[in-house]
């Protein structure tokens, strides 16, 4: 039974975080899938939710995003995040709370491993109304949960320098442990799985539509196909879920 808010595990993983982009599943499929998918970035408002360490707002901004929030519930992420923006100068605004002021004044939220953060169902619609009161009517949201097919042996994703286990596996709600190997220890992280109706009803419950759900395969994979990253190809530990803030 977890007793700290789930956002209190990432704390003091700033680095890891930083290292883990530069793992290859995330260099080479899930970065340019989702960088793919975003498409033109010139002149977008963008909100990246579930921030972490700040490598997506970063790249967003890098893209021609004119403006990236950066929103984040661990202030150890954040004052990562913060540092760097010190050091770069990119325009990046960080913030550890969703003031008012945002509302509908969004083009785009993207939440990549964030949704596997809510506890319950109750604590995943408050972070999928969250994600669409940001947005302006027709604006976009890109997530990316755990997958709700990923594979269950327990080291298939080893070699992508992570593995994934559970309990109770593939059920909603249920616990997921991520480990993940670190210079000094074995982080043990617990996300929770949710399944893709319960995904799909509550963004549907918060007013998304044209829901979309690809696996990540960018263009370069399929063009160059590298025998050690098949296996993720084959069943990718996430998925991309794009759809539209479509208020009634
Ligand atoms: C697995 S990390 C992913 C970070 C980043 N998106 C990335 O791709 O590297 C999940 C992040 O979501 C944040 N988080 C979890 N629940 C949150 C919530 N309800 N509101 C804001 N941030 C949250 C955590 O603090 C953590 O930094």
């Amino acid at each position: 039974m977890n007793i700290v808010a789930p956002q209190e595990q990432f704390e003091s993983l700033a680095e890891e975080y930083e290292h883990m982009v530069t793992l290859p599943f995330r260099r080479q499929i899930e970065i340019p899938a989702v960088m793919e998918s975003l498409g033109e970035m010139a002149g977008m408002h963008v909100l990246d939710f579930g921030c972490g360490a700040g490598h997506y707002a970063r790249l967003l901004r890098k893209h021609g995003a004119a403006r990236v929030v950066g929103y984040d519930a661990a202030g150890g992420m954040l004052d990562h995040a913060r540092r760097r923006e010190q050091q770069e100068q990119l325009g990046i605004e960080y913030c550890a709370s969703l003031p008012e002021a945002f509302d509908g004044q969004f083009d785009l939220v993207l939440g990549v491993y964030v949704l596997p953060y809510a506890t319950s169902r109750a604590k995943l619609a408050d972070m999928t109304d969250a994600m669409a009161r940001l947005l302006k009517p027709g604006g976009r949201l890109l997530t990316l949960p755990i997958h709700p097919r990923y594979a269950l042996p327990e080291n298939y994703y080893a070699p992508y320098g992570f593995s994934l286990s559970s309990e109770q596996p593939h059920a909603d709600g249920a616990e997921v442990h991520l480990h993940l190997p670190s210079a000094t220890a074995l982080i043990d992280i617990t996300a929770w799985y949710w399944s893709a109706p319960t995904l799909e009803q509550a963004l549907r419950q918060s007013g998304f539509d044209n829901i979309t759900w690809t696996d990540p395969l960018p263009a370069g994979a399929l063009a160059n196909p590298q025998a050690e990253l098949q296996a993720y190809l084959e069943k990718p530990h996430t998925i991309l879920i794009n759809c539209r803030y479509a208020p009634n």
